[in-house]
């Protein structure tokens, strides 16, 4: 290592220039594995909400909000996990070619927004079914509720849910093409958020 490599390591804001950069400014294994995994099982709740909200009154109903509700606790508990894995093993400090400008803040109030509706979102829907009749188990265990049942809290919470939702839509939408952006940049924004037999680029 260099007395420049030696001087810049582990900066914050900085690359590191020493022989193994890659490794040392990419996402923790884990953290990279709960990205995914959390992302695929956003995406398939909100498809799960969207579509049983319209499906007649019924057992397939009953069913499909069953399923939404213990997934979107499994949802809550990977973002609380998200977030310890985070304190235990911070994110890289942004490539060189973001550093300090605009779009590294940008991405880094993105991501705070993020973590803040993947956390209101579930809890919106938790609160919300806290206060309908309806039973709330988490795959077949039943959960405590948070209150009894009362229409205009629960409409309430709904609403939250719903307006969460559509502000979660939108800004994976942001995010998604951000990546792509970063991916047909080839800058290497895209391989720190995958595993490292996968980021060749
Ligand atoms: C095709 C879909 C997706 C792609 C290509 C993608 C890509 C990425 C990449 C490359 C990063 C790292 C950015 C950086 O280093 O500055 C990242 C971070 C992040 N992504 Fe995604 N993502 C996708 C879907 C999602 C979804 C669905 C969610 C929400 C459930 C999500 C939540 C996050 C969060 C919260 C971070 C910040 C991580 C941290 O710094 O702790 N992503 N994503
Ligand atoms: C990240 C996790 C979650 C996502 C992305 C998500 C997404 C959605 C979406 C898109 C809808 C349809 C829009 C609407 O009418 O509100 C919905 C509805 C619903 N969700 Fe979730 N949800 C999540 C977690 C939860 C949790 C943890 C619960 C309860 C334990 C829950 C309970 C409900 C209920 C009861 C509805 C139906 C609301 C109605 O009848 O109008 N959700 N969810």
């Amino acid at each position: 290592m260099n007395g420049e490599a030696l001087r810049t390591a582990g900066l914050p804001g900085t690359v590191e220039t020493t022989a193994a950069p890659a490794a040392a400014a990419r996402y923790a294994l884990p953290a990279i594995l709960l990205h995914w995994l959390q992302a695929a099982l956003v995406l398939w709740l909100l498809w799960l909400g969207w579509n049983m909200v319209e499906l007649p009154k019924g057992a397939e109903r009953s069913a499909a909000y069953a399923l939404h509700k213990s997934l979107g606790i499994v949802a809550l508990l990977l973002v609380l996990a998200r977030l310890v894995v985070r304190r235990l093993a911070p994110p890289p400090a942004p490539l060189a070619t973001v550093a300090g400008g605009r779009e590294a803040v940008l991405a880094q109030a993105a991501h705070r927004v993020l973590y803040a509706l993947l956390l209101v979102l579930p809890l919106a829907g938790y609160l919300a079914s806290s206060f309908t009749p309806y039973a709330m188990k988490f795959f077949g265990i039943e959960l405590p509720r948070l209150g009894a049942p009362d229409e205009a809290l629960n409409a309430a919470f709904k609403q939250v849910h719903l307006v969460a939702g559509w502000a979660l839509v939108a800004l994976l939408g942001l995010h998604v093409a951000a990546a792509v952006r970063h991916a047909l940049r080839r800058d290497g924004t895209l391989s720190r958020m995958l595993p490292g037999r996968l980021s060749r680029n």
